[in-house]
């Protein structure tokens, strides 16, 4: 891989790695002198997105590199570190209560380090309720600061106080840091950080600040890398792909970014992650039709299929022009899967409005469906609109969402009864003898093989299409579909 550059104006000085390089290696010392003969042992859990996931192989490339080893036992960490997601209040109640935990831990361990970040940390009323109620965490950070994780260690290992940094507000860009992948065939590329739509139920613009853009070339050369190290599955990753360079000219944008890594030679499948409605363009469903690499698969988060509704979210579409996009999407790409994320019960929705959801989500038939509760999080303008519907009506309205998403997907897999498609294998089933992959169309298919073929391509043939994991058999390459 070439250098990475980062012309960013959100880059990081040099000179700041060089000093985190320099406490990386004092922290390295501390260790070897704290725990002779022995490596330290790191718990780290992520919670959240996939930007979230990225973060967290950032933060363990970090602890490997002071001479952390990396355990899956909480009971053996030396250190343990959560990083958190805000999108919902239940996602932060679960890190509340696994916070929690750690006290009796820490008790019987008194050198326990126990650290926090991410996205819920980077609210500054959770990193007070921190400082107050949770006394035995020694550092709290937000989501600019990772690249700073050298220097936090070492205050904690030598300065004896507790460590809070939420700082650097708006965002930064940084290259060059190491990273344990969590996967050796899956992989995630960010290629922007941050987001400026504000959608006014969401949390991620203020705790992962303003949209960002990485270098085109460096993201190529990353993507490069991964297929001669065989990584099969690479997902490139934003909250909004489509405003990947905005404003800068059509081939440094995002379709452009996509033709260029579908020309990296190699046997790989191209994913990305997330597509707005908004700024999804035919230019960008035309490169993913002309492109071979690109799986066809389209995560089009379309939230609600009512108009006042989306409005009110401030998603900048409307349900026509999400239709429109499907239409177009289809006729280019036939075997195209699509999914999305839908809220339900958003302030005032009326169960009229919510028929339209139901209505939107018959007519597209999507493979899969993200389903969520609206949840109001404090600093949103949602959170402070009026909220009449009772919780019992917000329920049923979900039931009747996922019910039907369970007939249409039903319907979807029995249309692939007997057909052949190309298939990532992943890991074994939970049947003896058995294993389970990927379609392209992110569709999860089990049948009997053997464990080497983990990491590979196959051709599988459904032979029962189950609603939601089908079962297949091994087929001659020759009967491929897709
Ligand atoms: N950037 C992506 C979404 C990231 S968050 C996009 O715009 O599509 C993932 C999903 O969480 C969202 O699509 C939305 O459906 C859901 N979500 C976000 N905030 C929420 C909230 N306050 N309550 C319930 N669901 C929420
Ligand atoms: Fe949140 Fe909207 Fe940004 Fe997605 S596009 S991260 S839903 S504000
Ligand atoms: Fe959660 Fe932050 Fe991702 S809020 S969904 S981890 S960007």
């Amino acid at each position: 891989m070439t250098e990475s550059r980062n012309l960013s104006k959100f880059a990081v000085p040099a000179e700041e790695l060089e000093r985190q390089k320099e406490y990386a290696a004092l922290v390295e010392t501390v260790l070897q002198s704290r725990y002779p003969g022995e490596k330290p042992l790191a718990f780290v859990h992520t919670y959240g997105c996939q930007g979230n996931v990225a973060d967290g192989e950032k933060i363990k490339g970090i602890l490997a590199s002071v001479g952390f080893g990396l355990t899956d036992d909480l009971a053996a960490a030396d250190l343990v570190l959560y990083n958190t997601c805000a999108i919902r209040e239940h996602a932060q109640d679960r890190v509340f209560g696994n916070v929690g935990k750690l006290k009796p831990i820490k008790a019987q361990k008194r050198d326990l380090i126990i650290a926090l970040c991410g996205c819920m940390m980077q609210q500054e009323y959770v990193a007070e309720k921190i400082k107050k109620s949770y006394p035995f965490v020694d550092l709290v950070f937000g989501t600019h600061v990772i690249h700073k994780l050298p220097e936090f260690l070492y205050r904690v290992l030598c300065g004896g106080k507790r460590v809070f940094d939420l700082s650097g507000g708006d965002g930064n860009i940084v290259e060059g840091l190491p990273v344990r992948r969590d996967g050796t065939f899956k992989a995630f590329v960010p290629i922007m950080y941050g987001c400026d739509n504000f959608c006014s139920y969401c949390v991620v613009p203020y705790v992962r600040g303003r949209e960002r853009s990485r270098d085109f070339d460096t993201v190529v050369d990353e993507v490069r890398h991964l297929a001669a190290q065989g990584y099969k599955d690479i997902t490139l990753l934003g909250q909004n792909v489509n405003s990947y360079h905005k404003n800068e000219p059509a081939h440094l944008r995002f379709p452009a970014l996509l033709r260029a890594v579908n020309d990296i030679p190699g046997d790989f499948l191209i994913r990305f992650m997330t597509s707005h409605p908004r700024d999804c363009s035919k230019e960008l469903l035309d490169a993913m039709a002309d492109c071979d690499k690109v799986a066809k698969h389209l995560h089009l988060p379309v939230q609600s299929g009512n108009d006042r509704v989306l409005r009110e979210m401030n998603r900048h579409y409307d349900r026509a022009r999400y239709l429109s996009l499907i239409d177009y999407a289809y006729q280019k790409m036939p075997g195209l899967s699509i999914t999305s994320d839908i809220i339900v019960g958003f302030p005032g929705e009326t169960d009229a409005e919510f028929e339209d959801t139901l209505s939107l989500v018959k007519q597209v038939k999507y493979t899969s469906l993200f389903t969520f509760i609206f949840s109001p999080r404090p600093g949103t303008k949602a959170a402070l609109m009026d909220d009449p519907t009772p919780k019992e009506e917000k329920s049923r309205r979900f039931q009747a969402l996922t019910a039907l998403q369970e007939t249409i997907a039903a319907e979807r897999t029995a249309a692939m009864n007997g057909k052949t498609y190309r298939v990532l294998v992943e890991e074994p089933a939970k049947t003896d003898g058995w294993l389970s992959g990927r379609t392209e169309g992110n569709i999860i298919i089990e049948f009997p093989g053997d464990d080497g073929l983990i990491g590979t391509f196959q051709q599988v043939r459904v032979t029962e299409p189950r609603t939601w994991v089908l079962k297949g058999e091994p087929a001659d390459p020759a009967s491929f579909c897709m």
